[in-house]
């Protein structure tokens, strides 16, 4: 394959996004997602509140922001799947050909994770079809049991598992600009209409006071270690940096579009996604007494209960998961695209088939995540099933390790001139970025890579 393209020609035969604002809008929609309305809130209730929000804000501008700028810039510069963009710009700055080699690491991980998120998805739907029923009259002890019962029944599971793998495939197949950014022109905006709405709601019927007090109340003595790191994961998860999907986005980006302005709008729609959503959720959950440390079955083992009882909870909670399934959709499909753009640009294979071929093998490995919750219990490795298994492998080791090598690459590696033409940053601005590139992003993420293995 040709490393010689020009990039008006990638252009022409790649796709591309419409403008500006549709990219703000399909990377949004791609960090915004589970991350974002399930663990973020959870998080937060598990780790104190305002310490964890105030270290991960920090996080976030620190790290995951020069990160998604260093992705967006490889794909822009290379136009291609992250596999191709890194060959491609490790060769045009004489670096080693081994780090031509990083990009498979991302697409590793993004397999691992898309086969896994479908299944979480799955959940959100079940949850949907069961807020359209209504909570009315649930006891909190079916609300927590009701979780549990889901993940005991493989067949709801798998059918969910499956429906979510053809509605992320069924708007890949469309491709760039007909799927995928006209699926997020929609969702994203009726992601926002309806949390806007909710946080409305919750101001008269909910006790947001406590929910921004929890949240936003000064309180240095609770960070700790563990809140550092759990904070500086999230920020690496919500922004989707380390896993190929930015750069395969970026390489759809024009070359007049100014990469870090638009990054940190990308970030601060994330950031105030995440912070509304939480507020939505503590007011709620506070209203009604119940507890905000109650882990990952927060949305779902708790969230249910409060509906039940609110004035006009029904539509409150169909609302919610409906917000949820469209956070969790624009996400997988941002996971799915940096795959088939691989099968497609590397090995000739037409879209069609490519999607299928990908909705495929993940629909297969999330069969074996949903069964590990229940016939397949003891089928272990190290100790874990397979959700387990691709959700710790992304997670602690893939994602830091390909945005570790994302830093010392584009850091170290690429040279200046060539960063420099793709951002055109002023002097001030390029040195903070370089150094934090250089420096605190490949310290910051070995910290986490070091903690999480332990
Ligand atoms: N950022 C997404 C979220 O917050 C998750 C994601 C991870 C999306 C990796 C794409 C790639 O849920």
């Amino acid at each position: 394959m040709s490393i010689e393209i020009t990039a008006n020609d990638a252009v022409a035969t790649r796709g591309h996004w419409s403008n500006r604002w549709a990219f703000i809008l399909v990377m949004a929609g791609s960090a915004v997602g589970l991350g974002n309305i399930w663990r973020f809130p959870y998080m937060t209730g598990s780790n104190g509140g305002s310490a964890f929000v105030l270290v991960y804000l920090a996080c976030l501008l620190a790290v995951g922001f020069s990160l998604l700028v260093a992705e967006i810039m490889l794909g822009r510069r290379a136009r291609a799947n992250s596999v191709t963009s890194f060959a491609r710009v490790a060769h045009e700055s004489g670096a080693h050909p081994l780090w031509g080699k990083v990009g498979w690491l991302s697409i590793v991980s993004v397999f691992c994770i898309f086969s896994f998120y479908t299944v979480v998805a799955g959940w959100v739907m079940e949850y949907t079809m069961r807020a359209a029923v209504g909570f009315a009259g649930i006891t909190a002890e079916q609300a927590s049991s009701g979780f549990k019962t889901l993940l005991s029944s493989p067949d709801i599971l798998i059918f969910w598992h499956t429906v979510f793998v053809l509605m992320t495939g069924g708007v890949v197949i469309f491709g760039v600009t007909k799927g995928i950014e006209r699926a997020n022109c929609f969702m994203m905006p009726a992601l926002f209409l309806i949390l806007v709405s909710m946080l409305a709601y919750t101001m008269f019927s909910a006790d947001l006071p406590a929910a921004f007090n929890f949240m936003f109340r000064f309180d240095i003595e609770k960070i700790n270690q563990s809140v550092i790191l759990s904070a500086l994961g999230q920020a690496f998860f919500t922004l989707s940096v380390g896993n190929g999907t930015m750069i395969v986005y970026g390489s759809y980006l024009k070359s007049e579009t100014a990469i870090p302005r638009t990054s940190l709008y990308v970030v601060a729609a994330d950031t105030l996604i995440a912070i509304m959503a939480g507020l939505v959720i503590f007011a709620i959950v506070f209203a009604q007494g119940l507890k905000p440390d109650f882990g990952p079955g927060l949305l779902l083992g708790t969230l249910p209960l409060a509906f039940s009882t609110m004035p006009g909870g029904h539509l409150l909670g169909f609302s919610f998961f409906i917000l949820v399934v469209f956070a969790a959709w624009t996400s997988s499909i941002s996971m799915l695209e940096p795959l088939a753009a691989l099968l497609i640009e590397r090995f000739q294979f037409s879209r069609k088939k490519a999607v299928i071929s990908i909705c495929f093998c993940v629909w297969l490995v999330g069969i074996a995540a949903c069964l590990s919750f229940n016939h397949w219990q003891d089928v272990t490795l190290f100790g874990l099933g397979a959700f387990d298994l691709l959700d710790s492998l992304s997670g602690k080791i893939l994602m830091p390790l390909s945005g570790f090598l994302i830093a010392i690459f584009c850091g170290w590696i690429v040279k200046r001139e060539v960063v420099r033409s793709e951002l055109r940053l002023g002097d001030t601005a390029y040195f903070a970025w370089e150094w934090t590139i250089r420096i605190i992003a490949p310290i910051a993420i070995l910290a986490i890579g070091i903690n999480a293995l332990q």
